[in-house]
C-alpha cells in the first residue's frame, strides 16, 4: 500500500471540487504535494498544510477551507475523522483497522505491498563507465554503485532499464598507452601482468606529456601571478574611497583579486610539483629529455588509431579485453552487471554524421578552424570537431544519444557521472533539445567526491584498478576481524566456522563500502573512512546487516516454521504504541521508494531503512516476542518480525547488498 499516494489522490478529488477550476491542475498538484508524513506522531501519522495557500488563494480564512476540505475528503476507510488544528493544518491518523489489512496483504506479497508503476517508463541508465587502460578512480565506484541502485529500485517499480556502461575505451589515454608500449615496454612485465604494465606506462607517458606541458606554462603561469600579487598589493595601499559605497565596492575588488592570486600561486605550485616529481628522479629526467615531444607524438598515435592504422588497430583490440577484464573482476566482486557496454569506440563510425547533422540544421559552425555549436546562456561554445579534424567526447555523446533513442526509444536516460562534469552535460542537454530529440528527459544524475580524512579528493596508493581492488581487499580484511571478534564473544562461544566467516566478511566488507556511497546525500562529498563504514552502529550497512541476522535469528531460537505462520490465519494486532509505529514504518517501503525515484537519491532508502531498525529496536525492547503473554500476541509480533526482516533484506537488496542469514 502507497498510503500518501492513496491519500493525495483522495485529497485531489476534494481540492478539485473546492477550487472549482478543473482546469488548474498545476494548483492542485502543488496543494496536494503538501501532504506529507508528520514529523511528530503528536500531529497523527499524516498532515496536510495545504489549506493555508488555499486560504490565501480563495481569500478566506484557512481553517474554514480546512473544515470545507475535510468534509469533502473521502477518506473514512483510511483514516480516523481528521483533526483541524492551528491556523489550519490536516492531522490525519490511519485507522487501525486499515494498518492490519494493509499488513496482512503485505505478509503474503512478495512485493511487501508495493505495487508496480500505474505508467511503466522505459530508462537507459549510463553510469560506471571507466576509462579503460587508465587508473579506475574512486568515483567510479560511486557511479556504479549509485546506477546499480538506481536500475535495481526503478526496475522492481516495474520500469524497463537498459543499463549501458558507456565505457572510454577509445580516448587519448590510446595513444599514451600506444607511444608507451612502443618504446618503453617492458616485455616480462607485459607477459606477466599486462594490466599492471600498461597501467604503468601510462603512468610514465602521462607524466612526460604533463612534464613538458607544465614547463611550457610555467613561465606565464608565474608572470600571470606577480601580475595578480601586484595589483593586490597596490589596491591594498590604495587610499579607501570616504564614500561608503565606493569603499565597500573597493574591499570587494580586494578581496576578489587576493582569491585570484591566491588561485594562480596554487596553479604555479602544481606546475612546479609536476617538474619537481621528473625532475628529482634521474631516470625520469633522462626520458623527458630524450623525449621533448612525447606530447605530439601520443596525439598521433591516437589519431593513427581513429584513421584505422593496422598496427594500432591490433594492440587496441589486444589491450581492450585485458582491460576490461580487469575491470570486470571488481563488478564481480561489487555484483554489479550491465545489460550493454557499448564504449566510445562503437561510436566512432557514426562522428561524421552527428556533425554533418548538426552544420545541416544549422546548429554548428566553423570556429577558428574548429567546428562548434554556440548556445544561449553558455560563455564557450561545444565544441564538436577539432581544427585537426579530432572529434570529441562531446560528439561521442550526441551519438550515443541518437542510437540510443533509436534503438530503446527510452523515455529517460540517466547519467550517473561525477558533478565536475555539469558544464558537460547542461550543453550536451542543450544541443540535443535543438538537435530534436525533445521528448525524452536527460538527467544528470550527479554526485560529490570522495575525500581522505585530511580533506582532499581520495587516492589510492598506487591510483590504478589495482589499487583500486585493495580498496575492496582492505574492507573485507577489516571486516573479518570485526565479524571474528564478534563471533568469539557470543555468550555460548563462537558459532561461525572460518569459512563462513571468511564469507560473511566478504558480503560484509564489500556492503559497507556500497552503503557509506549509497547513504550520503550523493551532490556532496564525503570523507572515506573504513571505520566509519564498518562501525556496528549508525547508518551503517554492518548495522543494517545485524539487525536483519537479529530479526532472523528470532525464528530460529523459537523453532518458528516462517512459511506456515504466513500461510496461517494469524494477523497483526496493534495494541502496543510500538507495534503500531513499527507497522506504519513498515508500510512506507513503498512511499520511500517513490522518494528514491523521484530524485534519483537512494539515500532515501537507506534513510528509510535506518529509521525501520530504530522502530524495530524500540519494539523488540518493549514487546516481548518469543516470550509474549499468549499465543496470538506471539503470533502478531512474529509476524511484525518477518515484514521487518523482509523488508530491510529486499531494501538492502535494492541498494545492491547482500545479507547474511548469520553474523
Ligand atoms: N568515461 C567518463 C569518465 O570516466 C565518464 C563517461 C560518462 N558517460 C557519458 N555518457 N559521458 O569521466
Amino acid at each position: 500500500m502507497n498510503t500518501i499516494s492513496i491519500l493525495r489522490q483522495r485529497f485531489s478529488h476534494a481540492l478539485a471540487a473546492l477550487l472549482d477550476e478543473p482546469a488548474d491542475s498545476a494548483a492542485v498538484c502543488e496543494l496536494v504535494d503538501m501532504v506529507r508524513r508528520s514529523q511528530d506522531a503528536k500531529f497523527g501519522d499524516y498532515q496536510a498544510n495545504c489549506a493555508m495557500p488555499l486560504g490565501k488563494r480563495l481569500g478566506r480564512p484557512p481553517r474554514d477551507v480546512a473544515t470545507e476540505l475535510v468534509e469533502r475528503l473521502d477518506i473514512d476507510d483510511l483514516c480516523e475523522p481528521a483533526e483541524i488544528a492551528g491556523p489550519g493544518f490536516i492531522n490525519l491518523r490511519l485507522r487501525d483497522a486499515a494498518l492490519v489489512d494493509a499488513l496482512a496483504a503485505a505478509v503474503v506479497d512478495e512485493r511487501l505491498g508495493v505495487a508496480p508503476a500505474e505508467r511503466p517508463r522505459t530508462f537507459v541508465i549510463d553510469y560506471s563507465a571507466p576509462n579503460v587502460a587508465k587508473p579506475m578512480h574512486v568515483g567510479h565506484i560511486r557511479s556504479t554503485v549509485i546506477g546499480d541502485s538506481l536500475s535495481r529500485t526503478l526496475r522492481f517499480l516495474g520500469h524497463r532499464v537498459v543499463t549501458d556502461n558507456h565505457v572510454g575505451d577509445w580516448g587519448t589515454q590510446f595513444g599514451m598507452i600506444l607511444f608507451g608500449y612502443k618504446n618503453f615496454r617492458d616485455e616480462s612485465a607485459y607477459q606477466a601482468s599486462p594490466v599492471t604494465e600498461l597501467a604503468r606506462l601510462y603512468r610514465l607517458v602521462n607524466q612526460l606529456v604533463g612534464y613538458h606541458a607544465a614547463v611550457a606554462r610555467l613561465p606565464e603561469a608565474r608572470a600571470e601571478a606577480e601580475r595578480l600579487q601586484a595589483s593586490a598589493a597596490a589596491a591594498q595601499h590604495a587610499p579607501v574611497s570616504a564614500d561608503k559605497k565606493e569603499a565597500k565596492q573597493q574591499k570587494k575588488a580586494l578581496q576578489k583579486l587576493r582569491s585570484q592570486a591566491d588561485d594562480q600561486a596554487k596553479v604555479v605550485a602544481a606546475l612546479e610539483a609536476t617538474i619537481a616529481g621528473v625532475e628529482g628522479d634521474p631516470q625520469l629526467e633522462r626520458l623527458a629529455a630524450e623525449y621533448p615531444d612525447v606530447g605530439a607524438r601520443a596525439l598521433a598515435e591516437t589519431a593513427k588509431l581513429h584513421a584505422g592504422d593496422a598496427e594500432n588497430l591490433r594492440l587496441w583490440h589486444e589491450f581492450v579485453p585485458l582491460c576490461l577484464e580487469d575491470i570486470e573482476r571488481i563488478y564481480r566482486r561489487l555484483g554489479v552487471t550491465f545489460d550493454e557496454t557499448l564504449g566510445e569506440s562503437f561510436y566512432h563510425e557514426r562522428l561524421p554524421g552527428v556533425v554533418a547533422s548538426l552544420r545541416e540544421r544549422g546548429l554548428a559552425t566553423d570556429s577558428d578552424g574548429a567546428v562548434c555549436v554556440f548556445l544561449d546562456g553558455f560563455d564557450t561554445p561545444m565544441i564538436v570537431e577539432k581544427q585537426d579534424g579530432a572529434f570529441l567526447y562531446a560528439t561521442t555523446d550526441l551519438a550515443t544519444i541518437a542510437y540510443r533513442m533509436e534503438r530503446w526509444s527510452p523515455d529517460a536516460i540517466l547519467y550517473v557521472v561525477d558533478h565536475r562534469q555539469s558544464l558537460h552535460f547542461e550543453q550536451l542537454f542543450a544541443t540535443v533539445r535543438l538537435w530534436g530529440f525533445d521528448g525524452v528527459e536527460l538527467e544528470h544524475v550527479g554526485f560529490g567526491t570522495v575525500m581522505d580524512t585530511s580533506g582532499k579528493p581520495y587516492k589510492t596508493r598506487s591510483g590504478d584498478t589495482v589499487g583500486l581492488e585493495s580498496l575492496l581487499d582492505e574492507a573485507v580484511q577489516r571486516a573479518l576481524k570485526i565479524v571474528s571478534e564478534n563471533d568469539d564473544a557470543k555468550p555460548g562461544g563462537a558459532t561461525l566456522d572460518a569459512a563462513t566467516r571468511a564469507q560473511v566478511a566478504e558480503t560484509v566488507g564489500i556492503a559497507a563500502l556500497k552503503y557509506a556511497d549509497l547513504s550520503q546525500n550523493r551532490e556532496s562529498d564525503y570523507v572515506f573512512s573504513y571505520d566509519k563504514m564498518l562501525a556496528m552502529n549508525g547508518n551503517t550497512a554492518t548495522y543494517m546487516q545485524y539487525a536483519y541476522a537479529r530479526v532472523r535469528s528470532i525464528f530460529a531460537r523459537g523453532e518458528v516454521d516462517v512459511e506456515a505462520l504466513r500461510a496461517s490465519d494469524a494477523g497483526v494486532a496493534l495494541a502496543e504504541p510500538a507495534e503500531r509505529a513499527l507497522a506504519l514504518e513498515i508500510l512506507r517501503f513503498s512511499e520511500a521508494l517513490d522518494a528514491v525515484v523521484a530524485d534519483y537519491r537512494p539515500n532515501q532508502l537507506t534513510a528509510y531503512l535506518f529509521d525501520l531498525a530504530g522502530r524495530y529496536s524500540t519494539f523488540f525492547e518493549q514487546c516481548p516476542v518469543l516470550k509474549a503473554p499468549d499465543a496470538e500476541t506471539r503470533a502478531s509480533r512474529l509476524l511484525l518480525c518477518d515484514l521487518t526482516a523482509r523488508t530491510i533484506a529486499q531494501g538492502l537488496e535494492l541498494l545492491g547488498i547482500r545479507v547474511v542469514e548469520k553474523m
